[in-house]
């Protein structure tokens, strides 16, 4: 069977189009997705295999989308080292990492891809789409948080903006604070190696707040933990995305990671981005969320030349740069789409 085409966008020299899919594509922008939030919880929806699997594809039904990212959330794997996760609708720890001492409660995890949740999900994704010739070429994309990300969530209870919880404990007791990222990072590394197992196409760590760090700190941080984690994954052949929220600041570090592709938020131009990293690194993203909102006919020029920055036409996803908003329009979403695939037309 030949590979999904987000796959072939890899390798392949040119593509006639650049594929597409949304970060947070399922999710409460969906009539459907709210219907089922009336009977569940968000954890149960991500951890019943069969009701992930109805998520994941909901918006594949309704858009012509290149991959399904496995409905899960980037606090799952948390559970597993001994943190006890709740959504309201945002993360709420019960035992956050206040001080170093509380890092001697947790322990280190394994994942069976026969049996974790998000990895049966991802089996029942791949199984799906081999057994209908409709949806041979989509690919399935798992995921998990960075180590500096998650460790946000993990060490600090908000407001979700700033994390100075975070970088205060990074800044009084690094040292305990590496060892929590190390930890971190097996724990990850071990999951994203259990998901591709299971039979995900494709991976992407999340370093939503990579950007809150400057370039020195995000290499004492962030990056080493990325590059091991990367490493440890290039043997089975599955490429590996990452993305970084603000990573305008960060592009060397970015190239640095040896990450197959990196997804680039909408403050970040596609063109100054493709200099930095070169020919070889994919590039994925990057509209601006917000931009959904825009009428649509100005929406259709800028989706159409956000792909045209490039000088590329190969090794490029088009998404968006973050999330997609709660009030999205569907309208938008399938404008976009239709947009970033004739892109290269003209
Ligand atoms: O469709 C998909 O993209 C897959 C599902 C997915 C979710 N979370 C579902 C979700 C993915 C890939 C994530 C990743 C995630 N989770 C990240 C990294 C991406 C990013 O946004 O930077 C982060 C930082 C989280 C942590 C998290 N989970 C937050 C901050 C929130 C609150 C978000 C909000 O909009 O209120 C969540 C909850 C969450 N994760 C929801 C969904 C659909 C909303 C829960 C609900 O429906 O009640």
């Amino acid at each position: 069977m030949s590979k999904p085409k987000l796959i072939r966008a890899f390798s392949e020299d040119s593509l006639e189009s650049p594929p597409v899919w949304l970060m947070r594509q399922a999710g409460r922008y969906l009539p459907e997705y709210r219907a089922l939030k009336e009977k569940h919880t968000f954890l149960e929806l991500c951890k019943s295999a069969e009701l992930a699997t109805e998520v994941t594809l909901q918006p594949l039904r309704r858009f012509n989308l290149d991959a399904a990212i496995v409905f899960a959330d980037i606090l799952l794997p948390a559970e597993a080292i001994g943190f006890s996760v709740d959504f309201n609708p945002g993360p709420k720890i019960a035992n956050p990492i206040k001080d170093p001492s509380d890092l001697q409660r947790l322990h280190q995890s394994s994942f069976n891809p026969a049996a974790d949740p998000t990895c049966k999900t991802i089996s029942a994704l791949r199984k799906h789409f081999d057994a209908d010739s409709a949806m041979a070429d989509k690919a399935v994309i798992g995921f998990c948080g960075s180590p500096w990300t998650l460790a946000c969530y993990l060490t600090d209870q908000g407001p979700f903006k700033h994390f100075a919880a975070t970088q205060i404990f990074a800044a009084k007791q690094s040292k305990a604070f590496v060892a929590f990222i190390d930890l971190l990072e097996q724990c990850l590394g071990d999951f994203l190696l259990a998901q591709i197992a299971a039979g995900a196409d494709a991976v992407q760590i999340f370093d939503s707040w990579g950007g809150l760090l400057a370039a020195e700190d995000y290499r004492r941080f962030s990056l080493p933990s990325i590059q091991r984690i990367v490493e440890r994954i290039k043997p089975t052949g599955c490429p590996v995305i990452v993305y970084c929220g603000g990573t305008a600041h960060l592009l060397n570090e970015m190239k640095e990671t040896e990450a197959d592709g990196i997804s680039l938020d909408w403050k970040t131009e596609l063109s100054v981005a493709e200099e930095i990293l070169g020919s070889s690194m994919l590039i994925q993203g990057n509209l601006d969320p917000a931009h959904l909102f825009l009428p649509q006919e100005q929406l259709e020029i800028e989706a159409k030349l956000m792909s045209q920055q490039l000088k590329r036409r190969n090794r490029y996803i088009a998404n968006l740069g973050h999330g997609i908003l709660q009030q999205t329009p569907i309208e938008s979403v399938e404008t976009f789409i239709h947009a970033v695939k004739s892109g290269w037309q003209q």
